[in-house]
């Protein structure tokens, strides 16, 4: 390999963009254990994250086969999908690029011989051997084309045959950048579901399923709602496992043209 490789040259290239990305989240740190970017309600959130967690256990008992073994969160945060997780997997593996972020997820989710936490960038993670999920949630968005092939040019070569990639992600059809307002120079990335389908299909995949990861629900967001449900002191029934279930249930799960929506994207390694 010399310093003209091409391939050297855009792999240095993706790992600075992608440490730039680690580096906002390393100083700003995750807004809490349920949530890592909303600023709403932390009621709302815990509902939001109870609703993702029962969606995600969904869609892993839909597609995992007997036998799983091995499974890598990228960009795991504070691990809020670890619980769902031990429901498939033996061993869990942690990966968390930002220091800080790094040492409170080690603390929180008790790193043991089952479940594993890495302080590294999945750009130069090595650990490479055959396994059964690679996920990453609230990750690819930030990421543009040529970053967001290679990521998934690396899944595939980590992954065994049969093995799954699901990202929680967001989609809008049509598509739309969005100047980020956190990491300098960044943008957001809003795909379209046909976007993940014909990149699935041109690296290897086979496309399983797009789901929404949580419900409308729009009275609830409403703020005028929030707060009159905080004067009257029922704001916390939103961390209410049966409110989490009506949510489910009755939450609209569509998705619409023209909004962003958070999405679980499940593909199998062909
Ligand atoms: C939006 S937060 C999501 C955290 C968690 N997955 C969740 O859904 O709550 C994104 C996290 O991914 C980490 N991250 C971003 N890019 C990464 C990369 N290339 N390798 C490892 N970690 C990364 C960030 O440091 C941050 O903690």
């Amino acid at each position: 390999m010399t310093s003209n490789d091409p391939d050297a040259i855009g792999t240095a290239v993706h790992e600075r963009k992608a440490s730039r990305i680690v580096n906002y989240w390393n100083r700003e740190l995750l807004c809490s254990l349920d949530s890592s970017t909303s600023h709403a309600d932390p009621d709302l959130a815990c509902l939001d994250n109870v609703v993702e967690n029962c969606v995600l256990r969904e869609v892993l008992a839909r597609w995992t086969t007997e036998n799983c073994q091995r499974c890598l969160d990228i960009g795991a945060g504070y691990g809020r999908f670890v619980p769902t997780f031990r429901q498939f997997y033996s061993q869990i593996i942690l990966l968390e690029a930002a220091e800080q972020i790094y040492e409170r997820l080690r603390m929180l989710r008790q790193c043991d011989g089952n479940t594993k936490c890495y302080n590294s960038l999945f750009e130069s993670f090595k650990d490479e051997r055959e396994y059964d999920l690679l996920f990453a949630s609230g990750v690819i968005y930030l990421y543009d084309d040529d970053m967001l092939s290679r990521f998934v040019g690396k899944a595939a070569t980590m992954l065994r045959r049969g093995g799954l990639l699901i990202l929680r992600d967001f989609v809008a059809d049509p598509s739309r950048i969005i100047q980020s307002s956190y990491v300098q120079g960044g943008h957001c990335h809003y795909r379209t579901p046909q976007f993940w389908r014909d990149l699935a299909r041109a690296s290897r995949f086979e496309f399983l399923e797009i789901r929404r990861s949580k419900p409308r629900l729009a009275l609830v967001r409403n703020p005028r709602l929030l707060s009159v449900l905080r004067r009257l002191r029922m704001i916390q029934w939103l961390r209410h496992s049966v409110v989490a279930a009506a949510a489910q249930r009755a939450g609209s799960f569509r998705l619409h043209g023209g909004h962003i929506h958070p999405v679980f994207l499940a593909m199998r390694l062909s």
